[in-house]
């Protein structure tokens, strides 16, 4: 399946260009899942009437979960869930002298009734937000449930084959 070809099920959101290289990483899982996607660079600070808007439309154009990215004072992911109902998963950016601890308190601590899935700062953080909308996804698509079960055994393998090669050297 082109991704770019189907209506995207996921919006992966960025408050600057700069941020491309950490954000990557939630699209690289979704294109593995053959899971339709759009990226865009939009700002809570910068762009915040183009911000709101995307968060006002994204449900009426099909897609079922967002996932955010911003570094520094980052409300960006605050934004989209303030303007959606969709599911908002925030990826906090290393982007400041901070090291992303700045982004990371901005994204997480979110008053109640506006929650944000935070996950970790930086690559691991998209990496999981991808995965985290995965499951997501999963709930309904059985498609997906069976990806993710693969994942999770792959994962597991490549945890016994490293403790495998460990006993082999500490017994040599
Ligand atoms: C944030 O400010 C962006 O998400 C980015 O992490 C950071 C720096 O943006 P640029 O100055 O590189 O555009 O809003």
């Amino acid at each position: 399946m082109k991704q770019e070809q189907s209506s995207p099920w996921v919006g992966i959101l960025m408050g600057s260009d700069s941020d491309l290289p950490v954000m990557e990483e939630a699209a690289k899982v979704l294109k593995e899942a053959q899971v339709p996607y759009e990226i865009r660079v939009l700002s809570a600070h910068r762009a915040p009437e183009e911000t709101a808007s995307y968060g006002r439309e994204a449900q009426g154009r099909g897609i079922k979960v967002l996932i955010g990215g911003a570094g520094g004072a980052a409300h960006l992911c605050g934004a989209l869930a303030a303007h959606s109902t969709l599911p908002v998963i925030g990826v906090p950016i290393d982007a400041t002298s901070l090291k992303g601890v700045d982004a990371f308190f901005s994204t997480l601590q979110m008053p109640p009734g506006v929650p944000v899935a935070t996950v970790s700062v930086g690559k691991w953080g998209a990496r999981n937000a991808g995965i985290l909308a995965l499951e997501i996804l999963a709930l309904q698509d059985p498609r997906l449930a069976k990806h993710l079960k693969e994942f999770k055994e792959k994962l597991r393998q490549e945890v016994l084959e490293k403790d495998r090669q460990l006993q082999k050297g500490v017994n040599e």
